[in-house]
């Protein structure tokens, strides 16, 4: 168990009002919790102090090769006056697999979940009441070390953040509309794509800009060897429901494994469809959609928590998921997703701390 250092801030900020809108990740709470890291000595001085900025070296080994991973899970006020947390074991064991990956040492399980749990606890009057807000927790890892040789650092920080949200898409519950990326990629298998590291995100920001520039809000990722198999869409996990079965790619070494994801798959399964994880290609949901069987798309992740697709352009083709992509199956689970988180809904499968 760690034993950390509070530091309260004096200067407490103003919290946002009732009616703020709350665009996603621009305010921050009161503190942070921080930990540092040497070679040779471990992690080391858990704290939380006031939320401040950093003062790194210039040459720290994050601003040059990226050597650094990041979580994203959210506290809920529940409806019985408790704070919730959705998985965060599942967080701190995607972590640990992401700093495997990228050569970052390992935080136990149980620190890192004491670490969120301390600084939510402490922050909890920052966690909005308001419809579809929560408190967004971002923990991440960056390696420090004033050196530009490329190798691995020798210290690092880990750091939590966290800010009050509302929805993460400007459409919130309404239905999405896709641009197939079939030019760039975002990862390939043997690359990093399966772990929480910014360069898959760096690499998807032109596609993204590329996409809004024809006014469509994200983006439809392709598998990076035959630009023929579906990976994700936008940052988040996809699934489509054609002729009443549920399919997303399977985790293929460059697909992040989301929680959302995961729970997803469960509550389908448990709900009686048939859910299969296997390698779809456009073609296939391109013949799904020509035949009238392209019944539902929709996409999975932390910040979204459930983001229906509308329609898709594939070069020239626009396709069209049938009723404009309001379907009946991402409702229920944005509802149950949501709800559990909440508090609404009984939790039977131990997700909620
Ligand atoms: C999340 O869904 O939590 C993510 O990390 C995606 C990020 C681009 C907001």
């Amino acid at each position: 168990m760690l034993d950390i250092k509070v530091e309260k801030t004096q200067c407490p900020k103003e919290k946002p009002a009732k009616d703020d809108p709350l665009l996603f990740g621009t305010i921050f709470t009161d503190h942070m919790f921080v930990m540092d890291y040497e070679e040779g000595r471990g992690w080391y001085d858990p704290r939380i102090v006031p939320y401040t900025d950093l003062t790194l070296s210039p040459a720290a080994t994050i601003f040059h090769y990226g050597q650094g991973v990041f979580e994203g899970l959210k506290a809920y006020n529940s409806e019985s006056g408790n704070v919730n947390l959705f998985r965060p074991d599942m967080n701190a064991k995607r972590s640990n697999r992401s700093s495997d990956r990228l050569c970052i040492p390992e935080i136990p399980e149980e620190d890192y979940i004491q670490a969120i749990e301390q600084l939510v606890a402490l922050d909890k009057d920052w966690i909005p009441d308001e419809p579809d807000h929560s408190l967004y927790i971002r923990p991440f890892i960056i390696g420090t070390d004033p050196f530009l040789g490329l190798k691995t650092s020798r210290y690092y920080k880990f750091i939590i953040i966290l800010s009050p949200v509302g929805p993460y898409y400007p459409e919130g519950l309404d239905p999405v509309s896709i641009w197939i990326e079939d030019d760039y990629v975002r990862a390939v298998r043997g690359g990093i794509g399966e772990a929480k590291t910014g360069g898959n995100y760096a690499a998807s920001i032109l596609s993204q800009v590329k996409a809004h520039d024809e006014g469509y809000s994200q983006v439809l990722w392709l598998d990076g060897v035959e630009r023929k198999y579906i990976e994700e869409v936008g940052a988040m996990n996809i699934f489509f429901k054609i002729d009443g079965k549920v399919v997303t790619p399977k985790l293929n070494g460059s697909i992040l494994p989301g929680i959302t994801r995961d729970s997803v798959i469960q509550l389908c399964k448990e709900w009686g469809y048939e859910v299969e994880e296997k390698r779809i290609s456009i073609d296939e949901i391109y013949e799904a959609h020509k035949a009238g069987l392209l019944e539902e798309v929709w996409g999975t992740g932390t910040a979204a928590v459930i983001s229906p697709v509308g329609k898709f352009r594939w070069g020239d083709e626009v396709m069209q998921v049938k009723d404009g992509g309001i379907g009946e199956l991402s409702h229920k689970l944005y509802d149950t997703v949501s709800g559990i988180q909440l508090g609404k809904i009984k939790d039977n499968h131990g997700w909620i701390v």
